[in-house]
Protein backbone atom coordinates (compact mmCIF):
# COMPACT_ATOMS: atom_id res chain seq x y z
CA UNK A 1 0.00 0.00 0.00
CA UNK A 2 1.66 3.28 -1.10
CA UNK A 3 2.24 5.91 2.04
CA UNK A 4 0.10 8.47 1.50
CA UNK A 5 -2.96 5.69 1.58
CA UNK A 6 -1.52 3.88 4.39
CA UNK A 7 -1.95 7.03 6.58
CA UNK A 8 -5.27 8.13 5.27
CA UNK A 9 -6.66 4.72 6.40
CA UNK A 10 -5.42 4.81 9.94
CA UNK A 11 -6.37 8.29 9.92
CA UNK A 12 -9.81 6.57 9.17
CA UNK A 13 -10.00 3.66 11.33
CA UNK A 14 -8.69 6.37 14.25
CA UNK A 15 -11.90 8.49 13.53
CA UNK A 16 -13.97 5.30 13.71
CA UNK A 17 -12.84 4.10 17.13
CA UNK A 18 -12.91 7.96 18.28
CA UNK A 19 -16.43 8.50 17.48
CA UNK A 20 -17.88 4.86 18.92
CA UNK A 21 -15.59 5.97 22.47
CA UNK A 22 -17.65 9.48 22.09
CA UNK A 23 -20.80 7.93 21.66
CA UNK A 24 -20.40 5.49 24.65
CA UNK A 25 -18.79 8.07 27.19
CA UNK A 26 -20.81 9.74 29.66
CA UNK A 27 -21.11 13.16 29.15
CA UNK A 28 -18.27 15.79 30.56
CA UNK A 29 -16.01 18.30 28.59
CA UNK A 30 -12.80 17.44 27.09
CA UNK A 31 -10.47 19.96 25.93
CA UNK A 32 -8.68 16.82 24.29
CA UNK A 33 -7.51 17.64 20.72
CA UNK A 34 -9.06 15.46 17.61
CA UNK A 35 -6.36 11.81 18.40
CA UNK A 36 -5.70 12.02 14.40
CA UNK A 37 -3.58 15.09 15.25
CA UNK A 38 -1.75 13.68 17.89
CA UNK A 39 -1.00 10.28 15.66
CA UNK A 40 2.40 10.20 14.12
CA UNK A 41 4.43 13.41 12.35
CA UNK A 42 2.52 15.93 12.62
CA UNK A 43 4.99 19.38 12.62
CA UNK A 44 2.67 20.99 15.35
CA UNK A 45 3.54 18.68 17.93
CA UNK A 46 6.59 20.42 19.17
CA UNK A 47 8.82 18.48 21.70
CA UNK A 48 10.71 20.19 24.43
CA UNK A 49 12.31 18.86 27.61
CA UNK A 50 11.89 21.95 29.92
CA UNK A 51 13.48 19.50 32.83
CA UNK A 52 16.40 17.79 31.20
CA UNK A 53 18.65 19.33 33.85
CA UNK A 54 19.08 16.47 36.41
CA UNK A 55 20.41 17.65 39.91
CA UNK A 56 23.13 15.04 41.75
CA UNK A 57 25.87 14.73 43.87
CA UNK A 58 28.71 12.10 42.92
CA UNK A 59 29.73 9.94 46.10
CA UNK A 60 33.10 9.34 46.93
CA UNK A 61 34.75 7.42 44.83
CA UNK A 62 32.61 7.55 42.18
CA UNK A 63 34.84 9.51 39.82
CA UNK A 64 38.16 7.18 40.17
CA UNK A 65 38.27 4.50 37.37
CA UNK A 66 35.70 2.39 37.14
CA UNK A 67 37.91 -0.59 38.10
CA UNK A 68 38.95 0.88 40.68
CA UNK A 69 35.85 -0.31 42.10
CA UNK A 70 35.33 0.99 45.70
CA UNK A 71 32.17 1.04 47.76
CA UNK A 72 30.15 3.65 46.88
CA UNK A 73 28.25 5.23 49.98
CA UNK A 74 24.82 6.47 48.51
CA UNK A 75 23.40 6.92 51.95
CA UNK A 76 22.06 10.47 52.68
CA UNK A 77 22.28 10.95 49.12
CA UNK A 78 19.07 12.43 47.64
CA UNK A 79 19.30 11.37 43.75
CA UNK A 80 22.33 8.67 43.31
CA UNK A 81 23.21 8.00 39.89
CA UNK A 82 24.29 4.75 37.98
CA UNK A 83 28.23 6.33 37.50
CA UNK A 84 31.44 4.56 37.86
CA UNK A 85 34.18 6.77 36.45
CA UNK A 86 33.59 7.30 32.68
CA UNK A 87 31.29 4.48 32.75
CA UNK A 88 27.27 4.56 33.15
CA UNK A 89 25.14 7.44 32.70
CA UNK A 90 22.49 9.77 34.81
CA UNK A 91 19.08 7.97 35.90
CA UNK A 92 16.30 9.78 35.50
CA UNK A 93 13.91 7.87 37.55
CA UNK A 94 11.15 6.77 39.10
CA UNK A 95 13.66 5.50 41.58
CA UNK A 96 13.07 3.90 44.97
CA UNK A 97 16.24 5.45 46.53
CA UNK A 98 16.46 3.29 49.21
CA UNK A 99 17.38 -0.03 46.75
CA UNK A 100 20.26 1.81 45.55
CA UNK A 101 21.84 2.54 49.18
CA UNK A 102 21.23 -0.76 50.32
CA UNK A 103 22.49 -1.97 47.36
CA UNK A 104 25.31 0.00 45.65
CA UNK A 105 27.44 -2.50 43.57
CA UNK A 106 24.48 -3.68 41.57
CA UNK A 107 22.98 -0.06 41.08
CA UNK A 108 26.65 1.08 39.83
CA UNK A 109 28.92 -1.84 39.58
CA UNK A 110 32.66 -1.64 40.31
CA UNK A 111 34.30 -1.73 36.63
CA UNK A 112 35.65 -5.22 37.11
CA UNK A 113 32.23 -6.91 36.77
CA UNK A 114 31.46 -8.46 34.03
CA UNK A 115 28.27 -10.92 32.05
CA UNK A 116 26.55 -12.51 34.28
CA UNK A 117 26.57 -14.88 37.50
CA UNK A 118 23.48 -16.25 39.11
CA UNK A 119 21.88 -14.18 41.77
CA UNK A 120 23.81 -14.83 45.54
CA UNK A 121 21.59 -12.56 48.05
CA UNK A 122 18.38 -12.66 49.46
CA UNK A 123 17.42 -10.95 52.07
CA UNK A 124 15.16 -12.83 54.61
CA UNK A 125 13.08 -9.75 55.26
CA UNK A 126 11.73 -10.34 51.82
CA UNK A 127 10.77 -14.35 52.33
CA UNK A 128 7.06 -14.42 52.76
CA UNK A 129 6.80 -15.58 56.56
CA UNK A 130 4.88 -18.12 58.56
CA UNK A 131 3.51 -17.16 61.71
CA UNK A 132 2.74 -19.40 64.59
CA UNK A 133 -0.18 -19.85 66.50
CA UNK A 134 -1.10 -17.63 69.34
CA UNK A 135 1.73 -15.71 68.85
CA UNK A 136 4.17 -18.22 69.60
CA UNK A 137 6.58 -17.06 66.68
CA UNK A 138 7.45 -17.36 62.91
CA UNK A 139 9.49 -18.38 60.32
CA UNK A 140 11.21 -17.55 57.14
CA UNK A 141 12.93 -19.85 54.74
CA UNK A 142 15.33 -19.38 51.74
CA UNK A 143 15.50 -21.79 49.60
CA UNK A 144 15.92 -22.52 45.49
CA UNK A 145 12.82 -20.44 45.19
CA UNK A 146 14.89 -17.43 46.06
CA UNK A 147 18.27 -18.09 44.75
CA UNK A 148 17.76 -20.59 42.01
CA UNK A 149 21.73 -21.20 42.31
CA UNK A 150 21.44 -22.55 46.13
CA UNK A 151 20.76 -26.52 45.39
CA UNK A 152 22.99 -27.47 48.15
CA UNK A 153 21.77 -25.51 50.99
CA UNK A 154 18.96 -24.24 52.21
CA UNK A 155 17.90 -21.83 55.47
CA UNK A 156 15.21 -21.02 57.58
CA UNK A 157 15.21 -18.07 60.50
CA UNK A 158 12.53 -18.85 63.08
CA UNK A 159 11.68 -17.24 66.25
CA UNK A 160 10.15 -19.30 69.68
CA UNK A 161 8.61 -17.30 72.38
CA UNK A 162 9.10 -18.52 75.74
CA UNK A 163 7.71 -22.01 76.14
CA UNK A 164 6.57 -22.16 72.49
CA UNK A 165 7.47 -24.78 70.73
CA UNK A 166 8.73 -26.00 66.90
CA UNK A 167 6.25 -28.72 66.71
CA UNK A 168 7.91 -32.54 66.83
CA UNK A 169 9.06 -33.25 63.54
CA UNK A 170 11.23 -35.14 61.02
CA UNK A 171 12.67 -34.52 57.43
CA UNK A 172 15.03 -36.06 54.87
CA UNK A 173 17.65 -33.31 55.09
CA UNK A 174 20.18 -33.23 57.60
CA UNK A 175 20.28 -29.97 59.80
CA UNK A 176 22.62 -27.74 61.48
CA UNK A 177 21.76 -24.83 63.57
CA UNK A 178 22.72 -21.95 65.29
CA UNK A 179 21.47 -19.58 67.80
CA UNK A 180 21.18 -15.96 67.20
CA UNK A 181 19.61 -14.18 70.23
CA UNK A 182 17.99 -16.06 73.75
CA UNK A 183 18.12 -19.81 74.84
CA UNK A 184 16.51 -22.44 73.72
CA UNK A 185 15.81 -26.20 74.96
CA UNK A 186 16.97 -29.14 72.39
CA UNK A 187 15.93 -32.79 73.46
CA UNK A 188 16.38 -35.57 71.02
CA UNK A 189 16.21 -39.31 70.45
CA UNK A 190 18.41 -41.18 68.62
CA UNK A 191 17.81 -44.93 66.31
CA UNK A 192 19.24 -46.80 69.44
CA UNK A 193 16.97 -45.31 72.16
CA UNK A 194 19.34 -43.29 73.40
CA UNK A 195 18.13 -39.34 74.63
CA UNK A 196 19.63 -36.51 74.85
CA UNK A 197 18.97 -32.96 76.70
CA UNK A 198 20.65 -29.64 77.01
CA UNK A 199 20.18 -25.84 76.64
CA UNK A 200 21.65 -23.57 74.26
CA UNK A 201 22.72 -19.54 74.28
CA UNK A 202 23.24 -17.04 71.24
CA UNK A 203 26.25 -18.45 69.60
CA UNK A 204 26.02 -21.75 70.31
CA UNK A 205 25.06 -24.72 67.62
CA UNK A 206 23.60 -28.04 67.25
CA UNK A 207 21.33 -30.48 65.54
CA UNK A 208 17.80 -30.03 66.68
CA UNK A 209 15.19 -32.56 66.96
CA UNK A 210 12.68 -30.78 69.40
CA UNK A 211 12.90 -27.14 70.39
CA UNK A 212 11.52 -24.99 73.23
CA UNK A 213 12.32 -21.81 73.69
CA UNK A 214 13.70 -20.80 77.21
CA UNK A 215 13.29 -17.66 78.92
CA UNK A 216 12.26 -14.22 76.98
CA UNK A 217 12.28 -16.56 73.97
CA UNK A 218 14.96 -17.87 70.92
CA UNK A 219 16.02 -16.69 67.26
CA UNK A 220 17.77 -19.24 65.69
CA UNK A 221 18.70 -20.15 62.40
CA UNK A 222 18.43 -23.42 60.78
CA UNK A 223 20.38 -24.89 57.94
CA UNK A 224 19.35 -27.74 55.58
CA UNK A 225 21.26 -29.98 53.12
CA UNK A 226 19.30 -29.48 50.59
CA UNK A 227 18.78 -26.37 48.19
CA UNK A 228 14.78 -27.43 48.24
CA UNK A 229 14.23 -27.92 51.69
CA UNK A 230 10.93 -26.11 52.66
CA UNK A 231 9.40 -25.61 55.92
CA UNK A 232 6.08 -26.41 54.67
CA UNK A 233 7.05 -30.26 53.47
CA UNK A 234 7.92 -32.14 56.59
CA UNK A 235 7.10 -34.71 58.71
CA UNK A 236 4.64 -33.90 61.61
CA UNK A 237 4.06 -35.30 65.42
CA UNK A 238 0.23 -34.22 64.47
CA UNK A 239 -0.16 -35.41 61.24
CA UNK A 240 0.97 -38.96 62.12
CA UNK A 241 -1.90 -39.29 64.97
CA UNK A 242 -4.60 -37.13 62.53
CA UNK A 243 -2.83 -39.52 59.09
CA UNK A 244 -3.22 -42.79 60.90
CA UNK A 245 -6.53 -44.83 61.61
CA UNK A 246 -7.68 -44.09 65.13
CA UNK A 247 -8.09 -48.38 65.26
CA UNK A 248 -4.53 -48.58 64.35
CA UNK A 249 -3.27 -46.22 66.71
CA UNK A 250 -5.10 -47.81 69.30
CA UNK A 251 -3.90 -51.59 68.55
CA UNK A 252 0.08 -49.73 68.38
CA UNK A 253 -0.09 -48.18 71.72
CA UNK A 254 -2.62 -50.40 73.29
CA UNK A 255 -5.15 -47.57 75.19
CA UNK A 256 -8.78 -46.68 74.00
CA UNK A 257 -10.40 -45.26 70.78
CA UNK A 258 -11.66 -42.23 72.90
CA UNK A 259 -7.88 -41.62 73.71
CA UNK A 260 -7.62 -39.75 70.42
CA UNK A 261 -11.21 -37.50 71.21
CA UNK A 262 -9.12 -34.42 71.79
CA UNK A 263 -5.93 -34.75 69.42
CA UNK A 264 -5.04 -31.45 67.41
CA UNK A 265 -6.71 -31.56 63.73
CA UNK A 266 -4.50 -29.62 61.94
CA UNK A 267 -0.76 -28.68 61.56
CA UNK A 268 0.59 -27.21 65.02
CA UNK A 269 4.20 -25.78 63.61
CA UNK A 270 4.89 -23.10 65.81
CA UNK A 271 2.75 -23.33 69.10
CA UNK A 272 2.67 -22.19 72.56
CA UNK A 273 3.37 -24.73 75.68
CA UNK A 274 3.59 -25.04 78.78
CA UNK A 275 7.09 -23.66 80.14
CA UNK A 276 10.11 -25.80 80.38
CA UNK A 277 11.01 -26.82 83.51
CA UNK A 278 14.17 -24.95 84.64
CA UNK A 279 15.46 -27.63 86.61
CA UNK A 280 16.70 -29.60 83.10
CA UNK A 281 17.15 -33.14 85.18
CA UNK A 282 13.34 -32.66 85.37
CA UNK A 283 13.48 -33.60 81.36
CA UNK A 284 15.56 -36.42 81.45
CA UNK A 285 13.99 -39.48 80.41
CA UNK A 286 16.37 -42.40 80.17
CA UNK A 287 15.41 -45.76 78.35
CA UNK A 288 17.12 -49.03 78.65
CA UNK A 289 19.72 -47.49 75.78
CA UNK A 290 21.02 -44.73 78.67
CA UNK A 291 21.91 -41.35 77.32
CA UNK A 292 24.19 -40.08 73.86
CA UNK A 293 27.22 -40.85 74.40
CA UNK A 294 29.28 -37.27 74.70
CA UNK A 295 30.64 -37.70 71.52
CA UNK A 296 27.39 -37.70 69.75
CA UNK A 297 26.27 -35.09 71.62
CA UNK A 298 23.46 -33.12 69.74
CA UNK A 299 25.06 -29.84 70.85
CA UNK A 300 28.13 -27.49 71.12
CA UNK A 301 28.54 -24.27 73.03
CA UNK A 302 30.57 -22.24 70.29
CA UNK A 303 29.94 -19.01 71.98
CA UNK A 304 32.44 -20.34 74.69
CA UNK A 305 35.16 -21.44 71.92
CA UNK A 306 37.89 -18.69 71.35
CA UNK A 307 38.75 -17.37 68.04
CA UNK A 308 40.76 -19.84 65.50
CA UNK A 309 42.19 -17.05 64.03
CA UNK A 310 42.80 -13.93 65.31
CA UNK A 311 44.29 -10.44 63.37
CA UNK A 312 44.13 -7.07 63.51
CA UNK A 313 41.21 -7.22 60.85
CA UNK A 314 39.05 -9.20 62.94
CA UNK A 315 38.65 -12.52 63.69
CA UNK A 316 37.49 -16.33 62.23
CA UNK A 317 35.86 -19.04 64.65
CA UNK A 318 36.13 -22.45 62.37
CA UNK A 319 33.97 -25.70 63.69
CA UNK A 320 33.60 -28.88 61.99
CA UNK A 321 32.79 -32.32 62.51
CA UNK A 322 36.80 -32.79 64.15
CA UNK A 323 34.96 -30.80 66.88
CA UNK A 324 31.52 -31.68 66.48
CA UNK A 325 31.28 -35.26 65.32
CA UNK A 326 27.17 -35.80 64.80
CA UNK A 327 27.33 -32.66 61.89
CA UNK A 328 29.12 -34.77 59.96
CA UNK A 329 29.10 -32.80 57.16
CA UNK A 330 28.56 -29.16 58.45
CA UNK A 331 32.03 -27.11 58.43
CA UNK A 332 31.24 -23.83 59.46
CA UNK A 333 33.18 -20.64 59.72
CA UNK A 334 31.89 -17.51 62.27
CA UNK A 335 33.98 -14.17 60.90
CA UNK A 336 34.03 -11.09 62.60
CA UNK A 337 35.56 -8.18 59.88
CA UNK A 338 36.62 -4.93 61.51
CA UNK A 339 35.17 -2.01 59.47
CA UNK A 340 37.10 -1.50 56.18
CA UNK A 341 38.99 -4.81 56.52
CA UNK A 342 38.29 -8.03 54.10
CA UNK A 343 38.41 -11.48 54.45
CA UNK A 344 40.61 -12.16 51.40
CA UNK A 345 40.00 -13.39 48.12
CA UNK A 346 39.49 -17.38 48.25
CA UNK A 347 37.52 -19.65 46.90
CA UNK A 348 36.40 -23.31 48.30
CA UNK A 349 37.66 -26.60 46.62
CA UNK A 350 34.88 -29.17 48.56
CA UNK A 351 31.58 -27.33 48.83
CA UNK A 352 29.49 -24.41 47.76
CA UNK A 353 29.33 -21.73 50.63
CA UNK A 354 26.22 -20.59 52.30
CA UNK A 355 26.09 -17.26 54.41
CA UNK A 356 24.13 -15.51 56.96
CA UNK A 357 24.94 -12.21 57.79
CA UNK A 358 24.22 -11.54 61.63
CA UNK A 359 25.53 -8.01 61.95
CA UNK A 360 26.96 -5.26 59.98
CA UNK A 361 27.10 -4.70 56.31
CA UNK A 362 29.39 -6.17 53.71
CA UNK A 363 29.76 -6.52 49.82
CA UNK A 364 31.29 -9.84 47.85
CA UNK A 365 32.80 -9.50 44.92
CA UNK A 366 32.27 -12.99 43.01
CA UNK A 367 34.69 -14.20 40.17
CA UNK A 368 33.23 -17.17 38.19
CA UNK A 369 34.44 -18.47 34.99
CA UNK A 370 34.85 -18.07 32.42
CA UNK A 371 35.29 -13.75 32.49
CA UNK A 372 31.98 -13.39 34.47
CA UNK A 373 32.08 -11.61 37.54
CA UNK A 374 29.47 -9.58 39.70
CA UNK A 375 29.84 -8.05 43.06
CA UNK A 376 26.39 -8.28 45.74
CA UNK A 377 25.48 -6.35 48.60
CA UNK A 378 24.51 -7.82 52.29
CA UNK A 379 23.21 -6.18 55.61
CA UNK A 380 22.07 -8.01 58.75
CA UNK A 381 19.49 -10.61 57.89
CA UNK A 382 20.66 -11.50 54.40
CA UNK A 383 21.30 -14.80 53.34
CA UNK A 384 24.36 -15.39 50.68
CA UNK A 385 25.22 -18.56 48.34
CA UNK A 386 28.62 -19.11 46.73
CA UNK A 387 28.65 -21.84 44.47
CA UNK A 388 32.76 -23.70 45.30
CA UNK A 389 35.55 -22.41 43.03
CA UNK A 390 34.05 -19.10 42.50
CA UNK A 391 37.02 -16.66 44.24
CA UNK A 392 35.22 -14.37 46.53
CA UNK A 393 36.00 -11.35 48.86
CA UNK A 394 33.97 -10.36 52.01
CA UNK A 395 34.45 -6.48 52.47
CA UNK A 396 32.66 -5.10 55.95
CA UNK A 397 31.94 -1.78 53.96
CA UNK A 398 30.09 -0.28 57.20
CA UNK A 399 30.54 1.91 60.13
CA UNK A 400 30.21 -1.02 62.35
CA UNK A 401 31.72 -4.38 62.91
CA UNK A 402 30.65 -7.16 60.45
CA UNK A 403 29.78 -10.78 61.43
CA UNK A 404 28.85 -13.56 58.94
CA UNK A 405 28.56 -17.20 58.96
CA UNK A 406 30.00 -19.17 56.33
CA UNK A 407 28.53 -22.97 55.85
CA UNK A 408 30.09 -25.63 53.79
CA UNK A 409 29.02 -29.22 52.97
CA UNK A 410 32.10 -31.08 54.34
CA UNK A 411 33.53 -32.80 56.79
CA UNK A 412 36.21 -30.16 57.51
CA UNK A 413 36.85 -26.75 57.13
CA UNK A 414 39.15 -25.64 54.14
CA UNK A 415 39.53 -22.61 51.65
CA UNK A 416 42.14 -22.18 49.02
CA UNK A 417 43.76 -18.55 49.83
CA UNK A 418 44.52 -16.16 46.68
CA UNK A 419 47.25 -14.89 48.61
CA UNK A 420 49.24 -17.63 49.51
CA UNK A 421 48.80 -19.85 46.42
CA UNK A 422 50.87 -16.77 44.27
CA UNK A 423 53.52 -16.24 47.57
CA UNK A 424 54.16 -20.48 47.03
CA UNK A 425 54.43 -19.78 43.72
CA UNK A 426 57.69 -19.49 42.12
CA UNK A 427 58.28 -15.76 41.17
CA UNK A 428 59.30 -16.16 37.86
CA UNK A 429 55.77 -17.91 37.24
CA UNK A 430 53.85 -15.25 38.52
CA UNK A 431 55.73 -12.70 36.93
CA UNK A 432 55.54 -14.09 33.23
CA UNK A 433 51.76 -14.66 34.28
CA UNK A 434 50.76 -10.95 35.67
CA UNK A 435 53.85 -8.61 34.75
CA UNK A 436 54.29 -7.75 38.31
CA UNK A 437 57.55 -6.03 39.42
CA UNK A 438 59.87 -7.85 41.79
CA UNK A 439 58.81 -5.45 44.54
CA UNK A 440 55.01 -6.57 44.48
CA UNK A 441 55.87 -10.29 44.36
CA UNK A 442 57.69 -10.22 47.05
CA UNK A 443 54.50 -8.54 49.10
CA UNK A 444 52.78 -11.07 48.62
CA UNK A 445 52.49 -13.88 52.08
CA UNK A 446 53.41 -17.36 52.16
CA UNK A 447 50.37 -17.89 54.92
CA UNK A 448 46.83 -17.71 54.79
CA UNK A 449 45.73 -14.56 56.30
CA UNK A 450 41.81 -15.35 56.46
CA UNK A 451 40.94 -11.27 57.40
CA UNK A 452 43.31 -8.52 56.11
CA UNK A 453 42.80 -5.01 58.19
CA UNK A 454 41.39 -2.00 55.85
CA UNK A 455 44.43 -0.09 54.56
CA UNK A 456 45.13 0.25 51.03
CA UNK A 457 48.28 1.02 50.38
CA UNK A 458 48.88 4.38 47.97
C1 LIG B 1 18.65 -10.33 71.72
O1 LIG B 1 17.72 -9.37 71.27
C2 LIG B 1 17.47 -8.35 72.20
C3 LIG B 1 16.33 -7.52 71.63
O2 LIG B 1 16.64 -7.07 70.34
C4 LIG B 1 18.73 -7.56 72.41
O3 LIG B 1 18.52 -6.53 73.38
C5 LIG B 1 19.82 -8.50 72.90
O4 LIG B 1 21.05 -7.80 73.00
C6 LIG B 1 19.99 -9.66 71.94
N1 LIG B 1 20.93 -10.62 72.50
C7 LIG B 1 21.96 -11.11 71.79
C8 LIG B 1 22.82 -12.07 72.51
O5 LIG B 1 22.18 -10.80 70.63
C1 LIG C 1 54.82 -5.56 31.24
O1 LIG C 1 54.78 -4.26 31.83
C2 LIG C 1 55.67 -3.34 31.24
C3 LIG C 1 55.60 -2.02 32.01
O2 LIG C 1 56.08 -2.25 33.32
C4 LIG C 1 55.32 -3.14 29.79
O3 LIG C 1 56.27 -2.26 29.20
C5 LIG C 1 55.33 -4.47 29.07
O4 LIG C 1 54.85 -4.31 27.74
C6 LIG C 1 54.44 -5.46 29.78
N1 LIG C 1 54.59 -6.76 29.17
C7 LIG C 1 53.54 -7.48 28.75
C8 LIG C 1 53.84 -8.82 28.19
O5 LIG C 1 52.39 -7.05 28.82
C1 LIG D 1 63.35 -9.88 39.30
O1 LIG D 1 63.60 -11.17 39.83
C2 LIG D 1 64.15 -12.09 38.89
C3 LIG D 1 64.28 -13.42 39.57
O2 LIG D 1 63.03 -13.88 39.98
C4 LIG D 1 65.49 -11.57 38.37
O3 LIG D 1 65.95 -12.44 37.37
C5 LIG D 1 65.29 -10.18 37.80
O4 LIG D 1 66.54 -9.63 37.46
C6 LIG D 1 64.63 -9.25 38.79
N1 LIG D 1 64.34 -7.99 38.17
C7 LIG D 1 64.63 -6.83 38.72
C8 LIG D 1 64.22 -5.63 37.93
O5 LIG D 1 65.17 -6.74 39.80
Amino acid sequence: MAPQALRALIALLATASFSQYAFAAPTGTSTAAAPTALLGYNPDNVVKNDDADIKYTLVPGQTDSAVVGAHLDFNNVENPQPIRGSKGGTDPGPNTNEYSQLNPDRFAPPGTDHGSVDNAQWPLGLSHAKLGLDRAGWSRQQNIDNIPAATDMAGVDMRLEEGAYRELHWHKAAEWSYVLNGSVRVQAVNEKGETFVDDLNAGDVGVPHSLQGLEGGVEFLLIFDDGEFSEDNTFLASEVFTRNPKEILSKNFKVPLSAWDNIPTGELFIFPGTKAPTDISKQNIVGSAGIVPIENSYTYHLSKQGATFDAEGGSIKILDPTSFPIASMFSVAIVTVKPGALREVHWHTASDEWNYFIAGSARIGIYAAVNNAQTFDYHAGDTGYIPKQMTHYVENVGKDDLMFIEVLQADHFSDISLGQWLGLTPPQIVQDTLNLTNTTISAFKKEKQYIVSGDVVE
